[in-house]
């Protein structure tokens, strides 16, 4: 999936070196000006260094629009992991406390959605936030930039480049002493594991297995949390779903890395001591969200006046998601965070037995997707035109609601935003955000 490494600069440097040493054995220059052309021949090459560093990326976002999945590889962060001494500025600003015992995070994803979210109310009470991201192109890769923007202001930097490139992520530890992983990175999405299944593969067990062993080599070793799904509970029927129930059932591929992540963490735990908290997010929603998600796409057809499809089960009957605020989500993040106990190995060994935790992070009320559109056509003062058809069976499952009372219990977890007055501020954002006149009054059609 990702470029080949780009191996040009080394071996424009072993050039150099050869030529070096040519020039040495010649032994015809005199001891000083052999030293003195040595001298500029070094200055040259940090000169050539220093400016392939600073130089901005060759690749634009633009030339891969069209090509999903395409790993931009920054010169700065993913082929010359000698650094540079701003970007390594900028790593460890960014990722230093500014709290008295502030935790400093690693946060993969950063410029997803929920990764924007947690890296900005980390940093706003005083930890330290490293982003990680590879700003890849299954959605527009633009809200990505602009939700970066938004971390910008507020200090926070993102390191672009991938959660499964070994080189990268050993150079950020060396630089930073992390407390803690907040892993949000993953190939999100149900619908597209039939298009591009391997995706799932690279960053949901690959990418996730990479960044594992870097942390159990660590030392001192982060606490890791991470995002797992509510589908991991695949065809379970039996509801509310409680983290004890059965997950060997998943309806996706995307479900099933998800489990696969699980298993790992459990391993990772067991052999490495270390510390790891999964957290099945239950459909996540609000402002700076994804536009792969039915709230967003409806929102978005509704307001261009395009027919929506509205899914039913096979047997007619209402498909249901416990949809739950990114702000809630966000406090649980948080709180999973605050309560990770710390790793206990080091160097790669075990020294004693650490945390390993599940929860759920849903809203504990389902709504159906008829009751989801007649919110948005409140909220948007118009009338979706609706396909009403049968949910193909490609990985969606009909019904979700969450048990949040482990949550609850540990870190005092209780949603308070409901679909209404969370989809409100969607919507507000998604005006705002796209620059759409607001259709508050009949009367103000005119102004359009
Ligand atoms: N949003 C939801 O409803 C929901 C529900 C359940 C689970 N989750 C999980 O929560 C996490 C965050 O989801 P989100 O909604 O913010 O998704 P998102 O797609 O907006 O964010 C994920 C970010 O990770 C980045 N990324 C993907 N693969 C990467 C890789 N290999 N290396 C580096 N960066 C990579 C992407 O560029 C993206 O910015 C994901 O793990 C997702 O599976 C989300
Ligand atoms: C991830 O790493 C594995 C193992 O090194 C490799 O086979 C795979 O191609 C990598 N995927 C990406 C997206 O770089
Ligand atoms: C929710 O989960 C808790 C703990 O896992 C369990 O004791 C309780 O019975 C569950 N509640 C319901 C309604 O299933």
């Amino acid at each position: 999936m990702a470029s080949p490494p780009d191996t040009s600069k080394t071996t424009k440097l072993e050039r150099y070196n050869s030529y070096i040493r040519k020039v040495n054995s010649t032994k015809l220059i005199a001891a000083s000006s052999k030293l003195l052309f040595r001298v500029t021949l070094l200055v040259a090459l940090l000169l050539i260094f220093f400016f392939t560093i600073n130089y901005p990326p060759l690749t634009s976002e633009k030339t891969f629009n069209n090509n999903i999945h395409t790993t931009t590889h920054n010169l700065l962060s993913s082929t010359i992991y000698g650094g540079g001494a701003s970007w390594e500025k900028q790593v460890r600003h960014s990722s230093t406390p500014h709290r008295p015992n502030g935790l400093s995070v690693l946060v993969t994803g950063a410029a997803g959605f929920v990764g924007s979210h947690c890296s900005l109310a980390l940093k706003k009470r005083g930890d330290g936030v490293l982003g990680l991201d590879n700003f890849n192109s299954y959605y527009d890769p633009s809200l990505k930039r602009a939700r970066q923007d938004q971390l910008t202001k507020h200090q926070i930097f993102i390191v672009e480049g991938d959660i499964n490139d070994t080189e990268l992520l050993k150079k950020l530890f060396d630089i930073v002493p992390f407390t803690h992983i907040l892993h949000l990175a993953a190939q999100a999405g149900v619908r597209y594991a039939m298009q591009n299944p391997l995706s799932y593969v690279n960053s949901n067990v690959a990418g996730f297995v990479n960044l594992l062993e870097i942390a159990k080599a660590a030392d001192p070793q982060p606490a890791i949390v991470w995002a797992s799904s509510s589908s991991v509970y695949g065809l379970n029927t039996k509801v509310p779903f409680s983290e004890d129930h059965r997950t060997d059932q998943p309806a996706s591929l995307y479900a099933a890395t998800k489990k696969a992540g699980e298993a790992i963490a459990h391993t990772y735990n067991h052999i490495y001591g270390l510390s790891l908290t999964g957290l099945r997010f239950f459909t996540v929603y609000g402002p700076w969200g994804r536009p792969d998600m039915a709230y967003f796409f409806f929102t978005k057809d509704m307001i261009q006046g395009k027919s929506i499809n509205v899914y039913v089960t096979q047997d007619d009957r209402e498909v249901a998601r416990d949809f739950t605020y990114i702000d809630d989500i966000v406090k649980g993040c948080v709180g999973a965070l605050d309560t990770a106990e710390k790793s206990t190995g080091s160097g790669g060994k075990k020294r004693g037995p650490a945390q390993l935790r599940v929860y759920n992070l849903g809203n504990t009320s389902p709504v159906s997707v008829k009751k989801l559109v007649a919110i948005l056509e409140n909220l948007l003062n118009l009338k979706a035109k609706k396909n009403v058809i049968k949910m193909p069976r490609n990985g969606d499952v009909p019904f979700t609601h969450a048990n949040v009372s482990l949550a609850l219990r540990d870190f005092g977890y209780k949603p308070t935003t409901d679909l209404s007055s969370g989809l409100r501020k969607f919507v507000k954002w998604y005006v705002s955000y796209y620059g759409i006149q607001p259709r508050v009054k009949k009367a103000n059609e005119g102004e359009k």
